[in-house]
């Protein structure tokens, strides 16, 4: 038997756990990085915002510091302009061509002093820079040129206060993280679930094959609604608890054939011995019984010896001796030793065979199953009737047939005849002596031989036995 290493129950678990990680890192991860991008473009929208209110208001103020001297009334007009659509404060300055400051919105030198925007490049175009003021708080300021022409020496300096922004995102933030936190709890779960639906026909396979045992063999798994992959693994399973249960039946009938067999001639031995030790018996007497036991003592060692031989041909390392033999000098030694019986019992024995065949086989197991078909052939041929042995090449293999004109096998019978302890006429056969065993021995040779035997028969017309043998 080859062993058949299975792992431990937990591998199911592993499986659901492993679906239940990957599912989960997978959707957890999309929404991580949805969330992230929805939440980046958030920001830059904001920004662009900004971008664009920082540059129209040094627009607008272009636009009045042409048309009059700046002033804090013009600051003012900037201011409320904005005012009205910002909820962000708005900062701005004008800076003379020396760099002093000419106007700005009051306040504005406590947080953001000239200084601090001085470092910001002046540029052509008026890109929007964050700037940290001298409390702490952020800004996104710009600095520009008050006009093209060369007059227009003066600066303008204009910073939104994004304290309001920031509050904005952090609340933003914090209500992603939440939102992060309820998807790995929901991915999780549902991973879970889905795993463990996945999982679940391994388990009830796992779960029938551990309620099985000798006597539950019937058992099968029932595959209503099994997805398709573990449809056919339990069908395998099925087949395989199919052959179990065949072999495990075999081998109990076969059992109990054995013991049955035995207890014939052994209880016939011991009613023998109890009869003759009653009483004092004369030499011949004992003689006698002794001769009559001995016939017992060798239906027993025959039945033991087939036992053994079906036994030890059933062992998958069975080893077979061939030897190349001329098929029709062994045919001929065969039938020799049935000639005897064969005359006894007014049946022809005959051989069909070219004296060119050769064979590869184990000459002793190939004499016992040619024996045992021609045995059977004499032994259910009636007197007058006849035997052939027939042997013929058929392509790669030799097929030796047994035919005879004798009683022939009703076809219920002719599936089980080569069973082991299998007797079609169980009364006549039991008399005769004979055991049921001598076709099974014979299929065993065929396999053994890697070849095959089939029986066909019409019942009054008479038998063929054909072996079949690899060359
Ligand atoms: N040539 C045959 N003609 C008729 N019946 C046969 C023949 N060969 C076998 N059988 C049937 O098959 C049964 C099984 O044969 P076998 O295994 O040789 O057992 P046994 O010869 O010990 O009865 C026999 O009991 C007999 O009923
Ligand atoms: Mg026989």
């Amino acid at each position: 038997m080859g062993a058949i290493t299975l792992r431990p129950s937990h591998l199911s678990w592993s499986i659901a756990a492993r679906l239940t990680a990957w599912y989960t890192a997978t959707a957890f991860g999309l929404v991580l990085v949805a969330t992230g991008l929805l939440y980046w473009a958030f920001v830059q929208n904001l920004r662009d915002e900004d971008q664009r209110l920082l540059a129209d208001n040094v627009q607008v103020l272009r636009t009045l510091l042409r048309e009059r001297a700046p002033n804090a009334a013009a600051l003012k007009e900037v201011e409320w302009e904005w005012a009205a659509r910002q909820y962000e404060q708005v900062y701005v300055r004008v800076l003379t061509d020396r760099g002093e400051t000419l106007v700005e919105t009051p306040g504005m030198a406590i947080v953001l002093p000239r200084e601090t925007l001085a470092a910001v490049q002046r540029g052509p175009t008026e890109r929007a820079v964050e700037v940290r003021g001298i409390d702490g708080r952020t800004f996104r300021a710009v600095t520009a040129a008050a006009g093209e022409e060369s007059s227009a020496r003066q600066t303008i300096q204009v910073a939104i206060d994004l304290t309001h922004e920031q509050d904005m995102l952090a609340a933003y933030r914090a209500r992603l993280w939440l939102i992060l936190a309820v998807a790995l709890a929901v991915s999780a779960f549902v991973g879970h679930r889905i795993a463990r639906r996945g999982v679940r026909p391994l388990e009830q396979i796992t779960c029938t094959a551990r309620r099985i045992s000798s006597t539950t063999l019937d058992a099968r798994i029932d595959r209503t609604g099994l997805p398709a992959e573990v449809a056919s693994l339990a069908i395998t399973f099925n087949e395989m608890l199919d052959r179990l249960q065949d072999s495990f039946e075999r081998l109990s009938r076969f059992s109990a054939d054995i013991a049955h067999e035995l207890r014939t001639p052994v209880s016939n031995l011991r009613g023998e011995t109890e009869v003759a030790l009653t009483r004092a018996r004369s030499l011949d007497e004992y003689r006698e019984i002794l001769a009559s036991s001995l016939e017992e003592y060798e239906r027993l060692a025959r039945l033991i010896d087939s036992l053994l031989f079906l036994a030890r041909a059933e062992h998958p390392e069975t080893r077979i001796a061939r030897e190349r033999l001329n098929l029709r000098r062994e045919l001929e030694t065969v039938v020799e030793f049935y000639e005897g019986s064969a005359t006894e019992h007014g049946v022809a024995l005959t051989i069909d065979a070219s004296p060119h065949l050769d064979l590869d086989v184990d000459r002793t197991l190939f004499q016992r199953a040619v024996g045992n078909l021609i045995a059977n052939a004499v032994a259910h041929t009636p007197r007058g009737g006849s035997v052939t042995i027939r042997a013929s090449a058929d392509g790669p293999s030799i097929r030796i047939e047994v035919v005879d004109t004798g009683q022939g096998v009703a076809a219920e019978d002719l599936p089980h005849v080569f069973d082991r302890f299998y007797r079609a006429d169980k009364s006549r056969a039991s008399a005769s002596g004979n055991l049921g065993l001598g076709l099974a021995i014979v299929r065993s040779i065929a396999q053994l031989h890697g070849g095959r035997v089939e029986m066909a028969s019409q019942i009054g017309h008479g038998t063929r036995a054909t072996l079949v043998l690899p060359t």
